[in-house]
């Protein structure tokens, strides 16, 4: 990434701009679903009563269209762009890049379809039944190749941070995939899990928990070594720091897992390693945060003018924010009150909608005019108003989740002096509805602006000139 990057022609960016955009539509259609379940969480009536309406098969396709096509097609994106100019070579394969973009989005289709039919695995972010398991297999082989294939065949000998975590995430996804997807078929859209009982949790949660690990973070950290140097034009604050937090975080997140399952028949002893690893946690997922924020310094000014910094800025806050909570709620006290109850998804959507959506969007603002040689975006003004948008709706969002879970925690394990239960469960489900309206609100907000990235990114590659990406400004030495 220091030394300067040869002339576009020699990139290869035909799968880099066909899944930015994707991840865009993606972005809409699932943050859309999104909404519609949280509008059915407030008003049950909302699913017409039509099966494929029903909350409990669209709750699947939010959760896959969210991670697995919006965070997905951006992942792939950005990793394509990322590799070829920190390895300054054309990327291995174009072909069989081709094939991972038709053979994802064929993916992301057949569960667009099949989880609304009903068809379902049972296991939560992985719900996609064998035969697509498959093609997921099959579509990560060839991402890895092609990727591995250009850091392979890269000139410069060093091999940048951000590859590392993009390579982390490929290699973990492939393992967690293919280990917790081991079924036997008993149909062509039913089979059953290899494992049993408190096994077959361990192992799922083992997935689920680096499902967030290696999907939802390690991959989108790639993006924050890359995209935040590049906007704020200046170097990562503390390289060495950054070594430090790859391998702290990669060997520690895989023992994190039975958190997921506390207080449940997994020996005790699991339970209490699942607690300490997520303690550790706090400390690499910070030294990552820090190293984020800190490359801001000298360019600080720039969060008052330049609404791509802004996007970033607040992800990161983000980050560290739900690396904060996430320890705190593997404590197995504190989980005896937040397990089940709204505080989890508030939890769930600071990392997902602070963190993975605004790094997304910060990064993909960075991205698509120079993908179609724009100077900039059409509009930046669009993008300060997406920015508070989103910021706002986020807000709504998990203030409403956090209130209602802690609220819904006390009343549940609220006793009578005869020990008879306080409350009875409609009680507490009669309190949360102001809170599920509130966040419907806030996540009509989110989606909304997501919906003037969309125009704006249509705009941006229908401006019809064309003009040399704009150069980031010169990096200024290091305080
Ligand atoms: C407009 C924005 C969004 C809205 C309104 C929304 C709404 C919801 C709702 C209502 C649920 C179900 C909660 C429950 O079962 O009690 C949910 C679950 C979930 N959402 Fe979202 N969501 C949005 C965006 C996102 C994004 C961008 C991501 C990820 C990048 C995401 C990831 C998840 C995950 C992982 C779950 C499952 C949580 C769990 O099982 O604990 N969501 N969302
Ligand atoms: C140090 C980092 C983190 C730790 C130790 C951690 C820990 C936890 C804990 C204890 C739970 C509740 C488990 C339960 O009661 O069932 C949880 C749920 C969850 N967290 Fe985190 N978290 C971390 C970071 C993140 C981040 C950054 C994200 C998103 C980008 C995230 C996404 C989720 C999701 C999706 C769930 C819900 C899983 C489910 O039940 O479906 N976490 N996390």
């Amino acid at each position: 990434m220091q030394s300067p990057n040869p002339p576009a022609a020699v990139y290869s960016d035909t799968a880099v701009r066909q899944f930015a955009i994707m991840s865009v539509v993606w972005g809409v259609v699932g943050m859309l679903v999104g909404v519609v379940i949280a509008s059915q969480l407030a008003w049950p009536q909302l699913n017409f009563g039509i099966p494929w309406l029903s909350y409990g098969r669209l709750r699947p396709l939010h959760t896959n269209a969210v991670i697995f096509a919006f965070g997905g097609c951006a992942l792939m994106a950005t990793s394509f762009h990322v590799v070829q100019r920190t390895c300054q070579v054309r990327l291995f394969a174009p072909a069989l890049a081709s094939f991972v973009f038709w053979g994802w989005q064929a993916v992301i289709v057949a569960a667009a379809i099949s989880l609304p039919m009903g068809y379902t695995s049972g296991k939560e972010y992985a719900e996609l039944e064998w035969p697509i398991d498959i093609l997921i297999a099959l579509v990560w082989v060839a991402y890895a190749i092609v990727f591995f294939g250009t850091i392979g065949t890269r000139k410069v000998k060093h091999i940048y941070v951000a590859n590392w975590f993009y390579g982390a995430f490929i290699i973990a996804v492939a393992l967690l995939h293919i280990v917790n997807s081991a079924a036997v078929p008993a149909g062509w859209m039913k089979s059953y899990s290899a494992y049993a009982g408190v096994q077959d949790a361990m192992v799922q949660w083992w997935y689920g928990h680096n499902a967030v690990g290696f999907f939802l973070t390690a991959g989108f950290l790639g993006m924050m070594y890359y995209y935040i140097p590049k906007q704020a034009g200046r170097p990562v604050y503390s390289y060495r720091l950054s070594i430090v937090h790859f391998w702290a975080l990669i060997f520690t997140y895989m023992w994190a897992g039975p958190h997921h399952l506390h207080y449940t028949a997994l020996p005790d002893w699991t339970q209490s390693i699942g607690m300490v690893f997520s303690l550790i946690l706090l400390a690499p997922s910070w030294g990552g945060m820090i190293n984020g924020i800190m490359t801001l310094s000298g360019a600080w000014h720039k969060l008052r003018t330049d609404p791509i910094i802004k996007f970033m800025f607040v992800a990161v806050s983000f980050y560290g924010m739900a690396t904060f909570e996430g320890p705190m709620m593997s404590i197995k006290t504190v989980n005896a009150l937040s397990h089940y109850t709204d505080w989890t998804i508030g939890h769930v959507h600071s990392g997902a909608l602070g963190w993975v959506g605004l790094i997304t969007m910060g990064s993909l603002y960075y991205l698509i005019p120079r993908l179609y040689n724009r100077t900039e975006m059409y509009s930046v003004k669009a993008i300060e108003l997406h920015f508070w948008m989103s910021t706002v709706g986020i807000v709504l969002y998990i203030a409403a989740m956090w209130i209602a879970g802690v609220m819904q925690g006390l009343m549940w394990r609220s006793v009578n002096p005869d020990g008879t239960l306080a409350y009875t469960f409609v009680e507490g489900v009669k309190a949360t509805y102001p809170y599920y309206v509130v966040r419907v609100i806030g996540g009509a907000l989110y989606l909304a602006g997501m919906l003037v990235m969309a125009w704006n990114v249509v705009m941006t590659i229908g401006a019809g000139h064309s003009v040399r990406a704009r150069i980031p400004a010169p990096q200024a030495a290091h305080a």
